[in-house]
């Protein structure tokens, strides 16, 4: 089944949305497989987001993603890394639909509170820069059979 990579970042954290978070993606039908509290060194933050690495803004954004407690996830689920990246809304929060995380809980581009792997490359690579493999937990959920409609 599919994972994607998620992170609370630390304004996320420091506002106390970590609950309200996970419950939208609880909520949706989607397993959370993997999760910690971490607080990511600047050089983690920069191998993070090291495809930014050319833009204007990447030291200040690695500076933010290292400032305090991040929650690390593995979201498993159909469709989970296009759906995730749809319902954590656009970049920028001006920008974000009203019912998507950012459109919600968020306003300026760079305090957009989370993170989301924007591909399946990403993804497993995220999820391997997190995690250890023996992080992550596979297990079945007796609502999956309510979500998929598995016979
Ligand atoms: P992530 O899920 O955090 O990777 O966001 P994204 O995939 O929606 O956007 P992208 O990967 O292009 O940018 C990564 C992060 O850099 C964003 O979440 C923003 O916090 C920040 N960022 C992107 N564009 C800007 C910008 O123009 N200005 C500032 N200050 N920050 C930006
Ligand atoms: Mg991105």
């Amino acid at each position: 089944m599919e994972r994607t990579f998620i992170a609370i970042k630390p304004d996320g954290v420091q506002r106390g949305l970590i609950s309200e978070i996970i419950a939208r993606f609880e909520r949706k039908g989607f397993k959370l497989v993997a999760i910690k509290i971490v607080v990511p060194s600047k050089g983690f933050a920069q191998k993070h987001y090291h495809d930014l690495k050319e833009r204007p803004f990447f030291n200040g954004l690695c500076d933010f993603l290292s400032s305090g407690p991040v929650v690390a996830m593995v979201w498993e689920g159909e469709g989970v890394i296009k759906y995730g990246r749809k319902f954590i809304g656009a970049t920028d929060p001006q920008k974000s639909e009203p019912g998507t995380i950012r459109g919600d809980l968020a306003v300026v581009v760079g305090r957009n509170i989370i993170h989301g792997s924007d591909g399946p490359e990403t993804a497993k690579d995220e999820i391997n820069l997190w995690f250890k493999p023996e992080e992550l937990v596979a297990y079945t959920s007796n609502a999956e059979k309510w979500i998929y409609g598995v016979n």
